[in-house]
Parts: structure tokens; C-alpha cells; sequence
């Protein structure tokens, strides 16, 4: 199991993760700049030139802070449940902290919360969305 940056080959097994882990939105092509956006990493773990987990972290410069939202954490049906995805989260707090992030923050379901505590992190107010 190896972690590694994202590369423009892995896309289309990214998308199918993404794909079958949240729901068909996912199945869309990258917004054009994604791959060189230096706020922007995706990690990957791979099997050999099976890419088996994905997230991203998106660092967001604010006026005087700075800020990692971790987003679309994602692990192969066939391959949850033996540290995969902590591994990789682990990996984007490190990236983080190495980008001088005063906080890392990620939304999450009720369900998947306690994975996320079990990881470090802690419940903070609540999140409110418009969607288009
Ligand atoms: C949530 C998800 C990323 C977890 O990945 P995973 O590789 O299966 O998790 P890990 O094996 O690294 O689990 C690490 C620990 O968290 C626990 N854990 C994982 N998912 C959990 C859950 N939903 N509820 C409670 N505990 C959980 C594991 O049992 C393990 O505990 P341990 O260290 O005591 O053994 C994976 O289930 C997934 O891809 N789900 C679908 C997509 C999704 O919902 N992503 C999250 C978006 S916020």
C-alpha cells in the first residue's frame, strides 16, 4: 500500500470511487486547472496501478488565517476497514500542518463521525449550505 499525489493518469478510477462512494454528481469531468491548483492536493492509495483510496485537502488563504478543509474522503468498497482511510487522512493533517494551516476542518455525516474522532478530530458548530 503506497500513498502518493494524485496523477492525471489516476482520474478515472478516482471518479469511479468517488462515483460509487457518494453518488452520480461525482461522475463529471475535473474542473479545468484542478491538477496544477497549488491550494489543491489530492492523495491517493494504491495497490500496485490500483488506486484503492482518495481525498483531498483544499488550503484556504484567509486575510490572517489559514485554513484546510478536508474534502471527498473516499475508500474502495472492497478495501474499507483496514486503516486505508485513516492512513489518508492522516496523511492530508500532515500536509496541513506542513502548509501552516491554523486549523483543518472537513464536513462529515452523523455516521461516519465517530471515524473521524477516532482520528483526532472534534465536533464544531454546524455547517449550512445553499446548493445550485
Ligand atoms: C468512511 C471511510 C472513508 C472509512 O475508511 P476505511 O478505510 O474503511 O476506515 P479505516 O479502516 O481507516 O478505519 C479507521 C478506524 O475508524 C473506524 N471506522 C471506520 N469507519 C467507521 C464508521 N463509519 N463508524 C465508526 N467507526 C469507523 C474503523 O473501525 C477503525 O477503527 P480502529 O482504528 O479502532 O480499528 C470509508 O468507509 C468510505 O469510503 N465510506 C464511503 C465514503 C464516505 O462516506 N466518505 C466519508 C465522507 S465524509
Amino acid at each position: 500500500m503506497k500513498i502518493r499525489e494524485l496523477q492525471p493518469s489516476d482520474t478515472k478510477q478516482v471518479i469511479d470511487i468517488w462515483t460509487s462512494s457518494f453518488s452520480r454528481n461525482f461522475n463529471n469531468t475535473l474542473n479545468a486547472g484542478y491538477i496544477n491548483d497549488p491550494n489543491s492536493t489530492t492523495m491517493v492509495v494504491c495497490e500496485g496501478s490500483t488506486i484503492i483510496g482518495v481525498a483531498s485537502i483544499h488550503i484556504i488563504y484567509k486575510l490572517s488565517r489559514t485554513l484546510g478543509l478536508i474534502e471527498d474522503v473516499a475508500v474502495d468498497k472492497d478495501h474499507r476497514g483496514k486503516g486505508v482511510g485513516k492512513s489518508l487522512v492522516e496523511k492530508l493533517i500532515e500536509i496541513g500542518k506542513q502548509k501552516n494551516c491554523d486549523k483543518i476542518v472537513l464536513n462529515t455525516s452523523v455516521k461516519n463521525s465517530k471515524f473521524y474522532e477516532k482520528i483526532g478530530f472534534e465536533k464544531n458548530e454546524i455547517q449550512m449550505v445553499i446548493r445550485n
